[in-house]
């Protein structure tokens, strides 16, 4: 069987996050600017081109494939994706999933259950309808809890993920776990990473995660988890006695998780990314679009671009007014 996708340190590549767009519907301050320029639809790989590239990569030992975008469930025909790639699950494909805003979830979580879909994250910033909007500068808030209801109510298991903001939303962290927990839901709690001009100041939103934790240890006991699932990403997950439920910290700043990196990102022009945290990609859309031999082609671009994997991200925020680490927007890559 081929190959499968190692780097230079060793490291195997068994997690795809795959964008499949680059719009979204919502603004979130830490992600993107008000005033976006999207990409031409036509620079875009087809649903078909999209389906292809991740069956390279399952042939290659990849066994989760974590849709993303911008918000994924706003590219047009996006369910037959989804429904290809759940025909593949338990042949070489494990885990089918995606990471949503949840404002269109009301209207697919039937469908994703359908199509194999067994677990989706969720980004909630905030259960406050004003603070809502001032976080993601559009008012949505009831559509993305209905999105949750109705993933819960289609038998999809939901993880929250939500950014610590400073000012925005740090004094109510506790408070959307608790809701959380009762909801049945896990939640991880993220870094601000200062990737992308968002027209915001990182040193004004940025919150170290062990300041929250402390925070939370004087309210609940939490023990940490000692066992990983090899497909996770890189959340550290504790278990609060109190609530039952889990909470996870992913801590880009100020706690390297890169050497247990098991992951690549593909995003909607057929670019391949190594590293969330660094510029270099590799071009997959000639290949594919060029080659007489497309399988062939790109199985030698995963090649170069695997060799290319960069070590480890280097992220920090530590003065007012700091130029982004890198002047491309989260959404292209969907995180
Ligand atoms: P699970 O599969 O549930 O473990 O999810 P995940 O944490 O891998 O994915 P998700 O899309 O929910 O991302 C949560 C946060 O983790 C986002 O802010 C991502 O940008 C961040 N993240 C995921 N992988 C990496 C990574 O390799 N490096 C960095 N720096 N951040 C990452
Ligand atoms: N820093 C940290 N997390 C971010 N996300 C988007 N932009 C950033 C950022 N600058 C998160 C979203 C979503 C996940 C895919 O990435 O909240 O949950
Ligand atoms: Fe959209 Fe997600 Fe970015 Fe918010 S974080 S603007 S929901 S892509």
């Amino acid at each position: 069987s081929p190959p499968p996708l190692l780097d230079k340190f060793g490291r195997q590549v068994t997690y795809l996050r795959l964008s499949v767009t680059d719009r979204c519907d919502l603004r979130c301050k830490y992600c993107m600017a008000e005033a976006m320029t999207f990409l031409p639809k036509k620079e875009l790989l087809t649903l078909e081109e999209l389906e292809f590239v991740t069956q390279a990569f399952i042939r290659r030992g990849v066994r989760k494939v974590r849709i993303t975008g911008g918000e994924p469930l706003v590219r047009k025909g996006i369910m037959s994706l989804f429904s290809q790639l759940g025909a593949q699950l338990g042949q070489g494909l494990e885990e089918l999933t995606l990471t949503t805003n949840a404002t269109h979830l009301s209207q697919y979580a039937d469908g994703l259950a359908r199509a194999g879909v067994r677990k989706v994250n969720v980004s909630l910033d905030t259960l406050d309808p004003a603070r809502f909007v001032d976080i993601t500068r559009r008012d949505q808030l009831d559509q993305v809890l209905e999105g949750i209801a109705a993933a819960k109510a289609a038998g999809l298991k939901v993880k929250i993920n939500t950014v610590a903001l400073k000012h925005q939303n740090m004094d109510e962290i506790p408070d959307i776990i608790a809701w959380a927990h009762g909801e049945g839901h896990d939640i991880s709690l993220i870094e601000v990473m200062p990737l992308g001009d968002t027209g915001e100041d990182r040193f004004d939103q940025y919150v170290p995660l062990d300041m929250i934790q402390q925070q939370l240890e004087q309210r609940w006991t939490l023990a940490q988890e000692t066992e990983r699932d090899p497909l996770a990403g890189p959340s550290r997950y504790f278990r609060i006695r109190e609530t039952g439920g889990r909470v996870g910290f992913i801590t880009p700043l100020t706690n390297n998780f890169c050497a247990g990196c098991n992951r690549v990102r593909v995003t909607c022009t057929g670019r391949i990314y190594m590293c969330l945290g660094q510029n270099d990609h590799i071009d997959l859309r000639a290949p594919l679009r060029e080659s007489s031999d497309p399988a062939k082609a790109l199985d030698e671009a995963l090649d170069a671009a695997l060799f290319a994997k960069p070590e480890k991200h280097d992220f920090s925020i530590h003065s007012p007014g700091q130029a982004p680490t890198l002047p491309r927007h989260m959404s292209v890559t969907g995180g």
